[in-house]
């Protein structure tokens, strides 16, 4: 028999997975924009994994007819559905609570983000018209480089339309931090995953700004490695885009 001093705690702790088990139940559409592309797709591997998601909404301009069949075939509870091409665009996006924009080129050798500015800055702003249009209130999450202009895009995109809400877009620069913290492991000798070192800024080059002195746990370096290590984690993107010899990016 439960004291009856612990009875409105029972009480609390019975709403709270009342109202979690209907949070559980309600739709969660999450969309992927540039779904069928070299990040859309192990994204949307991911994502499919998730217990969070009902909808997985795979749009691209080809090829997502394959790309939601394969997935769909992972046995958990999200459906996966793709859409196709500019005309199914706003379908794709309608009623999703998150956005997540990976669409677009990726850099070859020799550039920088900024030289991919002509092709996905109009790719982000058409998208960004669609989710203004058909989810307002969707979360964006934007992967499209160069980072540091296709946010303000969006945002300009989301301020004309009438819906902007700052605290909804976002860049995604969480390589940045992983990075960081796999570069500061391996030269402390410590398990990465136990690793956190914040990163501020922006997505390329000097404005992606690693706080190595605020690393958990604590680290020191001689001037010369820190200075090292910082540009490691700067131009991380680059090694990258180097050693894929230009099939691709991270
Ligand atoms: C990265 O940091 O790896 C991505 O932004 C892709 C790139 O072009 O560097």
């Amino acid at each position: 028999m439960l004291p009856r001093y612990l009875k409105p705690a029972l009480s609390v702790a019975q709403q709270g997975a009342k109202r979690l088990s209907t949070s559980a139940r309600c739709n969660h559409k999450v969309a992927v924009l540039g779904a069928s592309g070299g990040i859309g797709q192990p994204l949307s591997l991911l994502l499919k994994e998730s217990p969070l998601i009902t909808e997985l909404s795979l749009y691209d301009i080809v090829n997502t007819p394959g790309v939601a069949a394969d997935l769909s075939h992972i046995n958990t509870g999200s459906k996966v559905k793709g859409y196709t091409g500019p005309d199914e665009l706003k379908d794709s996006v309608k009623g999703a609570q998150l956005v997540i924009i990976p669409a677009g080129v990726p850099r070859k050798p020799g550039m920088t983000r900024d030289d991919l500015f002509d092709t996905n800055a109009s790719i982000v702003r058409d998208l960004t018209k669609a989710i203004a249009e058909v989810a307002p209130k969707a979360i964006i999450a934007i992967i499209s480089n160069p980072v540091n202009s296709t946010v303000p895009i969006a945002s300009e995109v989301l301020k004309k339309a009438g819906v902007y809400d700052p605290k909804r877009v976002f860049g995604v620069t969480t390589l940045d931090v992983v990075r960081a913290n796999t570069f500061i492991a391996e030269a402390k000798g410590l398990d990465p995953q136990k690793v956190n070192v914040p990163v501020i800024g922006g997505h390329s080059g000097v404005t992606i700004i690693p706080l190595i002195s605020q690393s958990k746990p604590a680290v020191s370096f001689p001037e010369d490695k820190l200075k090292a290590l910082t540009v490691r984690i700067q131009e991380a993107g680059t090694e990258v885009v180097k050693a894929k010899a230009g099939t691709g990016s991270a």
